[in-house]
């Protein structure tokens, strides 16, 4: 026994929208195309705001709705693949803007698409030995920067944003059970440093049908419960089919799962926080909700953890 809930949560996303149409002004591809493929409408990115905006943003959102001060936090990790800088990492750019105490463990954590997961727990295993029960964790992606704007088939699917869970740790709570996963190989999803991603979307696609059912069932077992216990499932929002085929397969009615991706694209780490902030807001994450949380991307990694809200 001991794990985390959800406190509260928050998103910081850039004002600039970019629609499909705006799109097929730049490289060959239509709106028809793109809501067809992947039910993307428009996208947000980084125009005067930084990667730390966002993250500030998302994570001062948090902490007011979880009623949390800078100060009770233990644990601040940012997962990301796009950072301002590599030093300071984004999490020591977040100790200064927030005003975290000196002694909060501030990190950064690279799981691609998977990051938000991989850092919610992480939280859970070391706010066991913090020396504040609060965690914040941030999931923030530009991926603005890393887009080859001339290749239709990967510049159409991404978005910039960020979003934030405040997260408390107690010894009788029990765990949210993740369970994650790695596969080396650099071929289906690259991103070298300082240069441009590249992808093979088909095969992408098939891992994300294999990998998502396989966390979902992973994580029901080791929390020894069926899919009825969960009360809403949220999915990376890397392909509104992929969400749709992962649905069907388990027979998840449309108002247990949430689908945000026609307004932001795949906004890689930060796309499970955004979505739970806009759940929250919505009045639809309250206390006592289990969320089911399943991401997966570059690496290859994935990763599930069923969560409470506080
Ligand atoms: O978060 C990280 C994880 N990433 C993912 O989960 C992405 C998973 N993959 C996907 O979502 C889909 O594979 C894509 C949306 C990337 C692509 O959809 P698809 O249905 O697999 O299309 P495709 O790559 O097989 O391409 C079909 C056709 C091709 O033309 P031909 O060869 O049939 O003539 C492409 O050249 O569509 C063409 N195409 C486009 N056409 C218009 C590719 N991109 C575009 C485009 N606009 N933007």
């Amino acid at each position: 026994m001991s794990g985390i809930k959800i406190r509260g949560t928050g998103r910081g996303l850039p004002e600039r929208v970019l629609t499909n149409d705006d799109l097929a002004k730049k490289v060959d591809t239509s709106d028809q195309w793109i809501v067809s493929r992947t039910g993307i409408r428009q996208r947000r990115l980084c125009t005067e705001e930084t990667h730390a905006d966002l993250c500030a943003a998302a994570a001062r959102a948090a902490l007011e709705r979880g009623g949390i001060r800078p100060e009770e936090l233990g644990v601040c990790i940012v997962a990301t693949m796009t950072p301002d800088t590599l030093v300071p990492s984004a999490a020591c750019t977040m100790q200064r803007a927030l005003g975290l105490s000196c002694d909060t463990l501030c990190f950064d954590l690279n799981a691609a698409c998977t990051g938000f997961l991989y850092a919610l727990h992480t939280a859970e295993c070391l706010l066991a030995a913090a020396p504040r029960k609060y965690g914040l964790v941030i999931g923030a992606d530009v991926f603005s920067r890393v887009l080859d704007w001339s290749d239709r088939s990967t510049c159409i699917l991404f978005g910039d944003g960020a979003g934030a869970a405040v997260v408390e740790w107690r010894a009788e709570w029990p765990s949210a059970g993740a369970v994650l996963g790695c596969a080396g190989n650099d071929g289906l999803l690259r991103c070298p440093a300082g240069g441009t991603l590249s992808m093979e979307g088909q095969q992408v696609f098939r891992f994300a049908l294999e990998a998502v059912p396989w966390c979902i069932a992973q994580v029901l077992e080791r929390q020894g419960v069926t899919a009825e216990a969960v009360d809403l499932f949220v999915f990376h929002q890397a392909n509104a089919r992929i969400i749709d085929l992962v649905a069907k397969k388990y027979g998840i009615p449309p108002e247990k799962y949430y689908k945000n991706i026609q307004r932001y694209g795949n906004t890689s780490a930060a796309s499970i926080p955004i979505a739970l902030s806009e759940l929250e807001e919505a009045g639809r994450l309250p206390a006592g909700t289990r969320a089911m949380l399943v991401g997966f991307g570059g690496g290859l990694t994935w990763g599930g953890a069923l969560v409470e809200i506080a």
